[in-house]
């Protein structure tokens, strides 16, 4: 029987978590993962459709694929996730080199489908659901460094943020069994796991009602009760919205040192009039507001940022907004995008893509290098500064360091000594870059 799997993953956080619950579906069927493509008897693209060259990307691969294709000629190639969701019978009439194509809703059919494809079918199933939260399934985490793990709290999205394709690709938002996650995550703790990261699109709506109780636990509940599984397990949660970042939230952050000092929260743009324009009910004022009401709960708290550059209709006064959110905030990291308009958002029914490739460049490029001097700046004021530091491995620059992170996440480099991954270490940073803090093992 062949059954070697090879699985490729792409885009967010939420999309590594799902490889690792198709992983786990596979391997109750008895397959096996592998790790080089050229033992695979079946190749799983988990796609992204956030941006078109997220796209693009995965189109450049498929056509990769037809080489080896060519010498293995039983390899059966699917596409998994958001694209597959996005484009499905398009996906299986442009690209005829692939088998299977399984939307994010429809993992738990896939050993079936990998049955029926053998004898030549070509299949598809992109049914979204209201309920799927693969919450009885144990993700295997194939690419761990034992430490670290992601834990899936809920799924989908229905904020319609005019520029965005998740509410699309990913169906209505649902939450997963409170139960279910704090059992995954004591779990991990037993095996030596010391981080999880909470995910959702909008983790702050997370909600579930507890059917023996009738108890309802909101997000504020639910970190408390996974912080509670051990005060050495660190607790990160992405994404955010800010429009309901609320301050129960904060105070509960507050309370549990293990709740890490670190939000996430995408500001999209700085402009009134280009947050209603994207759908995001917020103004710069109540986010600005949201910011104070973080530095007040938990003054050394991190903050970071997703930012869409030239989105429909921005004009120059609308980027220069944006800038100046950036230098009113500082923010310590911030991914930065450039506009990519998505077939069938309400963006692209209603508004109009205007703004010129080049002048989406220079304003994407302004706001990096603006960036880059913040994260900077913010980085000296840590020198000489002390930091309780999980180390993650060893370093990529050189065996002779480790690196870890601080409870804002922040990448933090140090000599060896005879510490190992997996320890708590105090660490005294001595120098910096914009990307990293350099320190030394604190006595
Ligand atoms: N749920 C998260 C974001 C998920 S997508 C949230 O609401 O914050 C990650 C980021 O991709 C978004 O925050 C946005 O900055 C960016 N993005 C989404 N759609 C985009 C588009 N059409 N063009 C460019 N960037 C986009
Ligand atoms: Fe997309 Fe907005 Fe939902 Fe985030 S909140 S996933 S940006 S629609
Ligand atoms: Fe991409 Fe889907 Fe995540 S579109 S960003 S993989 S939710």
């Amino acid at each position: 029987m062949k059954n070697n799997i090879y699985i490729e993953t792409y885009g967010c956080q939420m999309n590594f978590a799902d490889s690792e619950i198709v992983t786990s579906l596979l391997s109750r069927e008895g397959y096996s993962l592998v790790r080089d493509i050229n033992t695979a008897d079946y190749i799983l693209i988990n796609t992204c459709a956030i941006r078109d060259n997220a796209e693009q990307r995965i189109r450049k691969r498929l056509r990769e694929l037809r080489a080896l294709q060519r010498s293995r000629q039983w390899v059966k190639i699917g596409i998994l996730g958001c694209m597959a969701e996005r484009l499905k019978d398009q996906l299986m009439a442009e690209e005829d080199n692939v088998s299977f194509i399984v939307g994010p809703d429809a993992y738990r059919n896939l050993p079936a489908m990998l049955k029926r494809i053998q004898n030549g079918e070509r299949l598809a199933e992109t049914l979204l659901s209201e309920s799927e939260t693969y919450d009885d399934i144990d993700p295997i985490r194939y690419d761990t460094n034992g430490i670290t793990a992601y834990i899936s709290i809920m799924r989908g999205c229905q904020n319609y943020c005019a520029y965005c394709v998740v509410p699309y690709t990913r169906g209505r938002e649902r939450s997963r069994n409170a139960q279910s996650i704090v059992r995954e995550a004591a779990d991990l703790f037993d095996k030596g796991y010391r981080e999880v990261t909470l995910l959702g699109q909008n983790v702050n709506s997370y909600r579930w009602k507890d059917a023996d109780t009738g108890a309802e636990v909101g997000f504020p509940q639910l970190m408390e009760m996974v912080a509670k599984v051990n005060p050495l397990l660190r607790v990160r949660f992405a994404t955010s919205h800010p429009k309901d970042l609320s301050d129960e939230l904060l105070r509960v952050m507050a309370s549990y040192p293990n709740i890490c000092r670190c939000i996430h929260l995408p500001v999209q743009s700085g402009s009134a009039r280009m947050l209603k324009l994207m759908n995001r009910h917020y103004t710069p004022e109540w986010y600005l507001d949201r910011i104070d009401a973080i530095r007040r709960y938990i003054p050394d708290c991190s903050i970071t940022t997703d930012v869409i550059a030239g989105f429909c209709g921005e004009t120059e006064e609308d980027h220069q907004a944006t800038l100046e959110m950036f230098r009113r905030v500082r923010y310590d990291y911030a991914y930065m995008f450039k506009f990519s308009m998505r077939p069938n958002t309400y963006a692209e029914k209603h508004l109009q893509d205007d703004v010129p490739d080049e002048v989406k460049t220079r304003r994407l490029e302004e706001i990096i290098a603006l960036q880059g001097q913040i994260a900077l700046e913010n980085n000296q004021r840590e020198v000489g500064k002390v930091f309780e530091v999980l180390v993650e491995g060893v370093s990529h620059r050189s065996e002779q360091q480790l690196f870890g992170r601080n409870s804002q996440n922040k990448v933090i480099v140090f000599d060896r000594g005879d510490i190992k991954p997996g320890q708590y270490v105090n660490v005294k940073v001595v120098r910096c870059t914009a990307a990293t803090l350099i320190g030394e093992v604190a006595k």
